[in-house]
């Protein structure tokens, strides 16, 4: 296997796309700088900390996107050949795993982790609720239980401490998702996993370039899944690739990801395992290899920033931003978060201070709501959730007793808690801005704060 940290450095000193060129932000006025606006907030007709929002320009691209896409294009083959190969061999380099398949999605990478570990009905997976909808639905579609568990207070991720306790006979995985590119405590994860023998499969659709102890996500546990949908840092639009180091089952995903056709230790006439078709274009690695020369420089700027803008926000009573473990090296970037405790609010409730923070020109929300493919309480979903329970299928393979003591063990009262005082702003490109973008959230923030007397009129 490839050593990363060479491997890490040669992306760094390879990358030549100016990230910085090709963001647009420039804020008006900053709190700090312009004294504290005669102390009255903006949704109340104050000056605002700053009059434009912080979203910059993403996707990001350059000349080199452009030259092999079209050479993708003129090539006249279009669906998977030797560019997703290329793409497949730098990726498993750059995160230090011995095989990557490209995938079409992050979804079809986890329906295809999950096919070829055989997990099916009567089958019970082990993870978190809070996650993006994809990652239930890939464990529901293989007619298996998500048995969840509940999220740890300080780092959000799935409590690695709460896990045991929600293992059955019937357990055989556990799924953790490094959720806006933060990272699961993977060495407890494994010792249980160990300890159960239940195979882990990592979802780091959100999670490129997060580390625990220098290792990359996606690289810990037996596959590791990614998405480069739209909104991600290595991003073609729409495509993913799961990472592993297991010849078997590698070839097993490949061939499940392929129809089911015969890939190297999977052999047979014909179709010799059941499969669907779930892989990758050209054109999307096409645009995938130049995104992989810029990711270092890209991750390294939002790193600079988030830990400058958490340094300050932290220092603002009430306010709480998600922890990482100490292993954790490197945080990956999708979101950023933070708990909003309304006791030092003068008990203004987590919308006003979103309207407040709003108008000040800091656009951050709070999390999506029951129904909603970002709602981070999947547990309490009523719809999808329980009306698959109730369906037609499940009701034919799990008893009465069995889904009544399912419900029982999805209880997670933590979970409920944060999403009561869960803050996110809105997307990772908040970070690709400047030190002065930082500044004039730390002042949004703070100047609610200080002027929270005037929240209840808001
Ligand atoms: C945690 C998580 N898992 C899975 C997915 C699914 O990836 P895709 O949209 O590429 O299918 C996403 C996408 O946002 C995600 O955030």
């Amino acid at each position: 296997m490839p050593k990363k940290n060479v491997t890490r450095r040669h992306f760094l000193a390879a990358s030549t796309v100016p990230v910085a060129a090709a963001l647009t932000s420039t804020p008006t006025t900053a709190y700090g700088a312009a004294g504290k606006d005669s102390g009255k907030l903006a949704v109340l007709g104050g000056k605002p900390v700053r009059k434009i929002d912080l979203s910059c320009k993403w996707p990001l691209w350059g000349k080199k996107d452009e030259e092999m896409t079209l050479a993708a294009l003129r090539s006249g083959t279009w669906s998977r050949s030797k560019i997703v190969r290329e793409f497949e061999k730098k990726f498993a380099k750059m995160m230090g795993a011995k095989r990557c398949i490209g995938t079409n999605c992050g979804t079809h990478s986890l329906f295809t982790a999950l096919a070829a570990l055989d997990i099916g009905g009567g089958d019970e997976v082990i993870t978190t609720p809070y996650t993006f909808v994809a990652t239930i639905q890939a464990i529901l579609l293989h007619d298996a239980l998500p048995v969840f568990v509940d999220t740890d207070p300080d780092t959000f991720m799935i409590n690695p401490d709460k896990i045991e306790e929600k293992i059955t006979e019937n357990t055989r995985a556990i799924l953790p998702v490094h959720l806006e590119g933060e990272v699961c405590h993977m060495d407890k994860i494994k010792a249980i996993a160990k300890k159960h023998n239940l195979k882990v499969v990592e979802d780091a659709c959100q999670g490129h370039m997060a580390e625990w102890k220098g290792k990359n996500t996606g690289t810990l546990g037996d596959l590791g899944c990614f998405s480069f949908q739209n909104s991600k840092d290595i991003t073609c639009g729409e495509g993913g690739a799961i990472l592993g180091d297991d010849d078997e089952l590698m070839d097993r995903c490949f061939s499940i990801h392929n129809f089911g056709r015969a890939h190297g230790s999977v052999k047979g006439w014909g179709l010799p395992v059941l499969g669907y078709k779930a892989r990758m274009a050209e054109y999307q690695a096409s645009i995938l290899i130049p995104a992989l020369d810029r990711v270092e420089a890209q991750h390294k700027k939002m790193t600079d920033n988030h830990k400058y803008l958490v340094s300050k926000l932290e220092q603002i009573p009430g306010i709480v931003p998600r922890k990482s473990y100490p292993e954790t090296t490197a945080i990956g970037f999708y979101t950023f978060s933070f708990r909003y405790k309304k006791e030092h609010f003068n008990g203004a409730s987590r919308s006003q201070f979103l309207k407040a923070l709003r108008a000040e020109g800091v656009g951050f929300h709070a999390g999506g709501g029951p129904g909603d493919q970002h709602n981070h309480a999947i547990n309490k979903s009523d719809s999808y959730l329980e009306k698959t329970l109730t369906g037609k299928t499940f009701s034919k393979i799990y008893s009465k007793e069995r889904l009544d003591s399912y419900r029982r063990m999805c209880d997670c009262p933590d979970n409920d808690q944060l999403f009561t005082e869960y803050v996110g702003c809105g997307g990772k490109q908040i970070f690709l801005n400047t030190k002065k973008d930082m500044d004039d959230i730390y002042n949004a923030v703070l100047k609610v704060y200080e002027n929270r007397d005037q929240l209840a009129k808001v």
